[in-house]
């Protein structure tokens, strides 16, 4: 049987990986309306990412026994001036998912959970990615973004990231 607040803590994650999703569905709907199709791709897969995020929480807490509970997920409400902002904001959106990971990791280790811990190591590792592709594209995009070729070619670049199923090991 899970501690109390960390079952809280992972039903609360489900909410906040599915609002990951909807946040970066919202960007690539905003590159899709600039004609940036290849930006739009990126954030589809990457809403794709968050979606299997929140259902491996969903799975966890199943598999212990806990009946999930599924509030209302927010609306995302960022608007943009220029296509470098969702990059930046993608970063600082990750880098807080990740106190949100160290957060229930820290619970679990308080109640002794070493299978919750276990769990979660490989959402510690993914977070590591997770920000350091989004500090890469906010690089490329200082680079080449200023000059229409150079937008044009990281927009070929990012059209061709293709949706994969997370590989997650038994041991
Ligand atoms: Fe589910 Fe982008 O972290």
């Amino acid at each position: 049987m899970l501690n109390k607040k960390v079952e809280e803590l992972l039903n609360d994650q489900i909410n906040k990986e599915f609002y990951s999703a909807y946040l970066y569905l919202d960007f690539s709907n905003y590159y899709s309306a600039k004609g940036l199709d290849g930006f739009a791709n990126w954030y589809r897969v990457q809403a794709q990412e968050e979606r299997d995020h929140a259902m491996m929480f969903y799975d966890y807490l199943q598999e212990n026994e806990v009946c999930v509970t599924l509030p209302a997920i927010a609306a995302p409400d960022k608007k943009f001036d220029n296509p470098s902002q969702p990059l930046k904001a993608a970063l600082e959106h990750e880098e807080y998912v990740t106190s949100l990971i160290n957060n229930i990791y820290a619970a679990a280790h308080e109640a002794k959970d070493f299978r919750t811990m276990k769990f979660l190591d490989w959402f510690v590792k993914e977070q590591g990615e997770e920000e350091k592709n989004a500090r890469d594209l906010i690089s490329k995009m200082e680079l080449f973004g200023g000059k229409p070729e150079g937008l044009y070619l990281l927009d070929q670049e990012l059209a061709a990231r293709q949706y994969a199923a997370p590989v997650v090991s038994a041991t």
